[in-house]
């Protein structure tokens, strides 16, 4: 056990109770909890059915629950029909037409309110002009858009119509688009003019010419929404206006009712390779456990105002803004811009004024909040708060004691979730009117998930606190389908060891006295900056891109605020820079990482060596280098290395 481990263990002792009157009115009560726990124990498919015939409308019921048999290609609900659209607006209509769907802020402070029938008018006329452009049942959409109601719309229409979205983040490069573009083999893409993002315009049209000029041949038509108003080149015959493009259609579009395994969406993540993998969900079983984690984590009830901070370009945006809590029927928060713009008391004026009921960020957020000072929540009243939620990464105990007391006045739960892109909705959580929670830890698995921590032999690690791999050891309704158009490392990379039986999740973590998980970190070569997923060869490869490069390892560095900084060690041609010439090299460096990938992945940190630290078979010690970048003293034999002079340059000493 390392000493980071041994300090967590004295503080998980505080262990905090929901209080009285969140449980009485919670939608999952102490016994509500059990009878569910108890019922996914006994009847595992059984249990999952029921949730699917409850809390879905189907237009052709299913008889099948899981199919296992091409493991670990799993099929849930299989012989059903549905569509996702219609379980997420159509089926509310009849009692809750003129009830908000979205409430919208824009950075510069526009606010909007869209009602359900607004929101199916929309949708609808939407999916018809994408009918219109000849968008069909399976093809692909690439949305890059700003954080607005239309990237929700555009996903909702796709949705209607079986076609699969692919949303890449608006932080995203042209390049990092065109590949992804590239990859799905998409037909449309969707995207604005700009949209307003601290306090700057993000110019996602120029961004998305720059990609569709480099050679993205499947495109066909490109829709472009008019948000920040600057002027963009729109190609004849490619590119349309929104506006245009809705001008005449119908507001209704039946539904195309999809078999449950049809795509709903690919969505790009980071691995342990250069290349991100698409990462591709079906319909049924994704929205399934969007909608029972919106009900028993979130307890959305009927006048909750939920606010999820996460943009649709990630999986927490698609699960908790776009999908499940509409399908829930409850109202959401959608807001354009950054937390600091015009302070940073953004976020809890907003709370004030649209009196949030229930609050989802990312540590990274509440860290960054945090170190300005009590001063600004305090300004607001935040009464409006019953719940809070964090996901991403690890949450540090601080934080989650200031999210406690200075935002959650003591008497909010706090949801410390747990997931991935690939698990498609929350898998360790508390339930916030059950679960006592203690600070940093995601606590238990959901009714119905599997969760295991294992061995490199695959067995139980029954030891409290000893570290090993979270495993889910069973299928669940949500888990992702395959990589698209990379069958084989979906198998490779998530079913590898033990016989293919468990879902690898990638992360290594424990359990202590009572059985709480705690996550530890990655196990792949995978970095979550500020609670993104960053893939250290993605970086590397982007930094080999460039001329001046002949090699470059990239580790992570534990980081105050964003979890972890990335680090990059680059050899050049020639004589190693130094001095200005370094300093120039840096900047170069780092506005190439952020054109081939996106600002993101931009290195904190660059250090130039005349060689990176080799084992004399030649593999690069990456261990060492994670010691160097965290400013660490070298504990290990550097004398056994190929080249031990380098130690020293890359340390910053010679
Ligand atoms: C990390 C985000 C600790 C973890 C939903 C996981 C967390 C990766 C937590 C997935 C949490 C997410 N505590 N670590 N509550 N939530 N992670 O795909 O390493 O963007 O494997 O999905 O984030 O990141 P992804």
């Amino acid at each position: 056990m390392s000493t980071e481990d041994i300090k967590s263990g004295l503080i998980e002792n505080r262990l905090f109770q929901p209080s009285a009157e969140f449980t009485a009115k919670a939608r999952i009560k102490p016994d509500d909890l059990k009878a569910l726990q108890k019922q996914a124990d006994e009847d595992y498919e059984g249990f999952w059915a029921e949730q699917a015939r409850k809390y879905m409308d189907w237009h052709k019921p299913f008889t099948q629950i899981l199919d296992d048999s091409n493991a670990p290609h799993f099929k849930w609900f299989a012989d059903g029909e549905m569509n996702v659209s219609y379980n997420c607006i159509d089926r509310h209509l009849a009692s809750k037409a003129d009830k908000t769907a979205i409430i919208f802020e824009g950075e510069p402070g526009d606010v909007h309110h869209i009602s359900y029938q607004q929101l199916h008018d929309d949708v609808c006329q939407f999916a018809n002009a994408l009918k219109a452009k000849g968008v069909t049942k399976g093809d692909r959409v690439v949305i890059y858009m700003p954080m607005v109601p239309e990237a929700v719309i555009a996903m909702q229409a796709c949705a209607r119509i079986g076609a699969i979205h692919s949303v890449v983040f608006g932080g995203f490069s042209a390049d990092s688009l065109r590949d992804r573009i590239n990859d799905a083999r998409a037909v449309m893409l969707i995207t604005a003019d700009g949209g307003n993002r601290g306090g700057k315009i993000v110019a996602l049209k120029e961004a998305a010419d720059k990609a569709l000029d480099k050679g993205c041949d499947t495109i066909e038509n490109v829709i472009v929404l008019k948000r920040s108003g600057q002027d963009v080149h729109m190609q004849e015959g490619r590119d349309s206006w929104w506006h245009d493009a809705v001008a005449g259609q119908n507001k209704s579009c039946t539904p195309e009712w999809m078999n449950s395994e049809h795509p709903l969406f690919l969505l790009y993540t980071s691995g342990s390779t250069g290349k991100p993998k698409g990462i591709q969900h079906a319909s049924a079983g994704y929205l399934l456990n969007a909608i029972v984690t919106n009900l028993w984590v979130f307890d959305l009830q009927d006048d909750d105002i939920f606010w999820c901070t996460a943009d649709v370009g990630w999986i927490t945006g698609h699960t908790y803004v776009a999908y499940g809590p509409l399908a829930a029927g409850g109202t959401i928060i959608m807001f354009e811009g950054a937390p600091v713009i015009p302070d940073a008391g953004r976020f809890w004026k907003m709370v004030e004024q649209h009196k949030v009921t229930i609050f989802y960020t990312a540590p990274t957020a509440i860290r960054a909040l945090m170190k300005y000072g009590d001063s600004f929540p305090n300004s607001y009243d935040l009464s409006s708060l019953r719940l809070l939620g964090t996901v991403g990464e690890p949450i540090n105990p601080e934080a989650w004691m200031w999210y406690h007391t200075v935002i959650g006045k003591e008497i909010c739960p706090i949801v410390d979730t747990w997931w991935q892109t690939e698990t498609g909705a929350n898998v360790l959580t508390p339930i916030p009117g059950v679960t006592a929670t203690k600070p940093g830890s995601c606590t238990l698995p959901l009714p119905g998930m599997a969760v295991d921590i294992v061995n490199e032999d695959g067995e139980s690690i029954t030891e409290p606190n000893k570290g090993g791999y979270l495993v889910i050891t069973k299928p669940w309704p949500s888990m992702a389908r395959t990589i698209w158009g990379d069958d084989n490392r979906y198998v490779e990379t998530y079913f590898p060891k033990f016989g293919g039986k468990y879902y690898l999740a990638g992360d290594s973590a424990r359990r202590d006295e009572d059985g709480y998980f705690w996550i530890m970190g990655r196990i792949d070569d995978v970095l979550n900056v500020s609670g993104h997923r960053l893939g250290t060869m993605e970086i590397e490869s982007a930094l080999v891109a460039h001329e001046a490069v002949v090699e470059a390892a990239v580790v992570g560095r534990p980081h105050e605020l964003k979890g972890e900084a990335v680090v990059a060690f680059v050899i050049c041609h020639g004589d190693r820079p130094v001095g200005e010439a370094a300093d120039k090299m840096v900047k170069e460096l780092r506005n190439w990482v952020g054109e081939q990938i996106g600002a993101i992945a931009k290195p904190d940190d660059i250090r130039f060596a005349d060689g990176l630290p080799k084992t004399r078979s030649g593999k690069i010690m990456r261990r060492l280098l994670r010691t160097i970048a965290a400013g660490e003293e070298i504990t290990s034999d550097t004398s056994t290395l190929e080249n031990p002079a380098v130690v020293a340059q890359l340390q910053g000493k010679a």
